[in-house]
């Protein structure tokens, strides 16, 4: 299968099945505050994620590019979207385009577009620090993200079976390129002992990718005709990953990815420690389902509600709310009373 039909075939079977949102956040509950002594104007979304300044905490993470001219349009969207509500947007792995350049389009109309913006560039861990140049300078991109889908890669018929040396290669990465280096996962959380290692090994940021939201799993045992099912709810939850990570690993940022949807998940996922979030999946269903403007109105409407929220919790800043008080029951007090992180 060519790689043009996979992008597609993901985009596909990603809106087929969903996300069954069951990323942790419905444990964290929380602290009321009847005095939050604050006001609505008072609230400032600024944060700094691996060393860039952005004037908000959420972010649409990676999804598609290559693959013709549908990937054109979406990436178009995406990022002129992005470049309305004056967030980042991430552009899907830059791989095709670095072996194939005449797929270059799909990710230079991103920055084309978006010529002011906060761009991630986005490759897999088996770059070498040449092809992560390549990838940067393709968009401009203010920082790299490199993904880890070790699940993904297994379930996919025609994916990778050897990951040695994945850490040796992102340390490399980070070494020779001039922008910060963030790592991901794609929907399976990542734990504090691989966060250490991530962070010994010069990654600015880790976005957690949790379990909870898009599935790669089940996305790609839509494609097989033999199921591998054992990976099929394989996974940290979104709320647990982070958690965990921000209890014990310092001088690195924290993402908050897998699942999220609404401004209370990023509020849950900042107060967790998480300096920022990023949002795939669903912001691909509204733009593919209800439009461009539809899309537009979302996130403006995220960014706002998020406001009410901190105001709320009388947290003016993000690293306020990095403060706040919450309630931590069920699976994710479980998960981390077991990983004595919390
Ligand atoms: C993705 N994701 C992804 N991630 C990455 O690092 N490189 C990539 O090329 C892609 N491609 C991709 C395609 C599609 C169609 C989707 C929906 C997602 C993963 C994405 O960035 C994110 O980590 C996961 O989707 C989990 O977040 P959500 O979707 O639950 O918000």
């Amino acid at each position: 299968m060519s790689r043009a039909k996979r992008k597609i075939d993901h985009i596909q079977h990603a809106l087929k099945t969903g996300q069954k949102r069951n990323n942790g956040f419905s444990d964290i509950l929380f602290l009321h505050q009847s005095l939050p002594d604050t006001a609505v104007h008072h609230i400032d979304m600024h944060t700094e994620i691996g060393g860039l300044v952005l004037s908000s905490p959420i972010f649409i993470n990676a999804m598609t590019g290559g693959g013709g001219s549908e990937t054109v349009k979406i990436n178009e969207a995406l990022s002129s979207a992005a470049a309305e509500c004056g967030i980042p947007v991430a552009v899907g792995s830059q791989m095709s385009a670095i072996r194939n350049p005449s797929e270059r389009e799909s990710y230079e109309i991103v920055r084309k577009v978006n010529q002011k913006g906060v761009l991630f560039a986005n490759l897999g861990s088996e770059a070498t620090p040449d092809q992560a140049k390549t990838a940067i300078d393709m968009i401009e991109a203010n920082a790299l993200q490199i993904h880890l889908n070790v699940v993904q890669e297994l379930v996919m018929p025609e994916g990778d079976r050897d990951f040695s040396g994945a850490l040796n290669r992102i340390s490399a990465i980070a070494e020779a390129v001039d922008v910060p280096v963030f790592v991901k996962e794609v929907g399976f959380g990542i734990n504090r002992e691989a966060a250490s290692k991530l962070a010994d090994a010069g990654v600015k940021a880790i976005d957690v990718g949790g379990y909870g939201g898009t599935n790669f799993a089940r996305i790609e045992n839509e494609r097989r005709s033999r199921l591998l099912e054992s990976f099929n709810d394989w996974g940290i939850p979104t709320a647990a990953s982070i958690a965990e990570i921000a209890s014990s690993v310092k001088d690195v940022s924290i993402i908050g990815s897998g699942g999220i949807q609404d401004a209370m998940d990023i509020a849950k996922a900042v107060a967790l420690g998480a300096s920022g979030a990023g949002m795939a999946g669903f912001f691909l269903k509204i733009l593919i389902e209800d439009g461009y403007e539809a899309l537009v109105l979302e996130i403006k409407n995220v960014q706002e509600e998020l406001k009410m929220i901190m105001a709320a919790l009388g947290a003016e800043s993000v690293k306020q709310l990095q403060e706040a008080p919450v309630i931590i029951s069920g699976f994710t007090h479980h998960y981390l009373s077991e990983r004595n992180a919390d």
